[in-house]
């Protein structure tokens, strides 16, 4: 749940200063057209800070994180638990275990989808999602139900003014 000072926060958030931090957006997509970019589903583009911190670590810390013995792969194992802790206060959430990283949206889907999913879902059970969902959060759900005899249910979406 959002406190009230972190609704208030987001309820003043200034564009021009978010933009500010992203240095691909001071680019141009043509010639004299100011670069926009709405496709961060599929991949975000980066503010300075995690350029910055991506540029550090390789630099100076890069090794596998919780496999090896060495200092940089302590440096990297120190620096990947400090950012879940960071994370864990950034969402409030209740615990350490509660934050896993996983490499995109699809496998985070897939882990829920297999092991929540596998666990809990039951005949008769059905999973909502809507027809707007891409196909990495529809899969999984399909392969999931298919498994414990749920069954996955669409909302459909309502045309827009554009569309119509
Ligand atoms: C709308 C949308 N959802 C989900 C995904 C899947 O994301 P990921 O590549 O992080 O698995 C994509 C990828 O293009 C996407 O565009």
């Amino acid at each position: 749940m959002l406190k009230l000072t972190q609704i208030i926060t987001l309820m003043t958030l200034n564009s021009e200063q978010i933009r500010a931090d992203f240095p691909i957006l001071h680019t141009e997509a043509h010639p004299g057209v100011p670069l926009i970019y709405l496709d961060s589903a599929a991949s975000s583009q980066k503010p300075t800070a995690v350029i910055e911190a991506m540029n550090q670590y390789y630099r100076t810390q890069n090794a596998n994180v919780h496999r090896g013995i060495h200092a940089l792969s302590e440096a990297a194992t120190n620096a990947y638990e400090a950012a879940r802790d960071k994370l864990v206060a950034f969402v409030n959430a209740p615990s350490r275990e509660a934050v896993i990283f996983t490499r995109n949206a699809t496998e985070a889907v897939n882990l829920v989808a297999y092991s929540w999913g596998r666990a809990n879902l039951r005949p008769g059970d059905e999973i909502l999602s809507t027809v707007m969902e891409h196909h990495a959060n529809i899969v999984p759900w399909q392969i999931a139900a298919e498994m414990t005899g749920a069954t996955v249910r669409f909302c459909p979406s309502r045309p827009t003014a554009a569309s119509t």
